[in-house]
């Protein structure tokens, strides 16, 4: 089975990827759940895994951003919007689309480590893909103003190298 990976422009790429979040994040569902009403940031990348067979099957949203971590600034790459069409999982295709996000963030040198936030029942397939729990405090903007970011729980990734804890400014919207 053939399979191709393409890492597109964000805004350009919204359309292809839009309804693949709506199936899988249905917003009459979302819209209930404590996170439902957060103001998330748009992707700057998209890594979109696509087969003959079934046309779109994974998506995961690659972002940069420079953000603070104990008052000082540092430059991240962060993943978010990783899903994968539920008939087609099990196959591999999300771990691969991370393989290659974190693969796109390494080729920016100025990346030292990578974010994602998740839930729960997500933690150990991150886990398992050498992600590691961040434990400090995380803030972001919303439009109300600059809030603590709890929704979620902060996963993060040694490009060069995490850190664990401490106090992190996402300087912007949450993704
Ligand atoms: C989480 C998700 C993206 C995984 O996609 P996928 O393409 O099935 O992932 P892969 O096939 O690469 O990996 C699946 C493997 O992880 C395991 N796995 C999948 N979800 C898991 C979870 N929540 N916890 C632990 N293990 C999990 C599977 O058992 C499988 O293991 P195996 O490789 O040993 O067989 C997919 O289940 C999904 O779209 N979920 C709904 C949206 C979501 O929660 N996204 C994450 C947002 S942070």
């Amino acid at each position: 089975m053939s399979i191709e990976i393409d890492i597109l422009n964000g805004d350009a790429s919204w359309p292809i990827a839009e309804p693949l979040h709506q199936a899988v994040w249905d917003p009459h569902i979302v819209e209930k759940l404590p996170w439902g009403h957060v103001k998330w940031a748009n992707a700057d990348l998209r890594v979109l895994i696509e087969t003959p067979e079934d046309g779109l099957v994974c998506h995961v949203g690659i972002y940069f951003r420079t953000i603070s971590w104990n008052g000082r600034k540092v430059h991240v790459g962060g993943i978010g919007g990783v899903c994968t069409r539920e008939d087609c999982r099990g196959r591999g295709y999300a771990t691969m689309a991370i393989e290659a996000a974190v693969h796109t963030m390494r080729a920016n040198e100025a990346v030292r480590f990578a974010i994602l936030f998740c839930e729960p029942h997500n933690f150990e397939f991150y886990q398992a893909r050498n992600w590691h729990p961040f434990t400090g405090e995380v803030y972001c903007e919303q439009p109300e103003g600059r809030i603590r970011f709890d929704y979620m729980a902060p996963f993060v990734f040694d490009v060069v190298r995490a850190p664990r804890q401490g106090t992190i400014d996402l300087c912007g919207l949450p993704w």
